[in-house]
């Protein structure tokens, strides 16, 4: 089975994360979307709240092969105990390359057996990032289109508070 894992803090989960777990869903046999638990990055959204939007978008579009789950430590340890071969990512810029690149390097490094594979952002996608979202929508601003139709309420209740 051809098991990919998408790691990430989806701080909230965005329309260009579904956009990127639709494609790999499309690619491989199952995809789990991995939360990162690590309380250094000071996340607003719990690690729940963040299962429950990456489980109701991937049910809304009938993703029937994703998975939410969460995890701490080496991502590698977590691919490799969930008998994942593949890590995918998602690319917006070049911004984002530098950053990748070297992710993806030491997880090779660390574990030559997982390969990262990544997708190239929609260009209606490319500005699109949880910190943006939460610093509009805090603010006032619409984010229609931004994030899965299907969260959208419980997201703009949550950063209006
Ligand atoms: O969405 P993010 O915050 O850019 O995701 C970053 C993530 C979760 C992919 C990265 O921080 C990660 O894999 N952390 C787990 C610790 C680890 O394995 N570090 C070595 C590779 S950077």
């Amino acid at each position: 089975m051809n098991i990919g894992v998408y790691p990430g803090s989806f701080d909230p989960l965005t329309s260009g994360h579904m956009d990127v777990l639709r494609r790999a869903a499309a690619l491989m046999d199952k995809v789990i979307v991995a939360v990162l638990v690590n309380s250094a990055k000071h996340p607003y959204f719990s690690v729940k709240e963040r299962l429950d939007f990456i489980e109701a978008a991937s049910r809304a579009e009938k993703l029937n092969n994703v998975e939410a789950d969460s995890f701490q430590g080496l991502l590698v340890d977590y691919a490799h105990s969930v008998g994942a071969k593949h890590i995918i990512r998602g690319l917006r810029a070049v911004m984002d390359f530098e950053y990748e690149f070297q992710i993806s390097s030491v997880n090779r490094r660390l574990a030559p057996d997982i390969d990262t594979v990544y997708f190239m952002a929609e260009p209606e996608h490319s500005y699109v990032s949880s910190s943006i979202i939460r610093e509009i929508c805090a603010l006032g601003a619409p984010i229609d289109g931004m994030v899965p139709e299907v969260i959208k309420c419980s997201i703009t209740e949550r950063l209006a508070k």
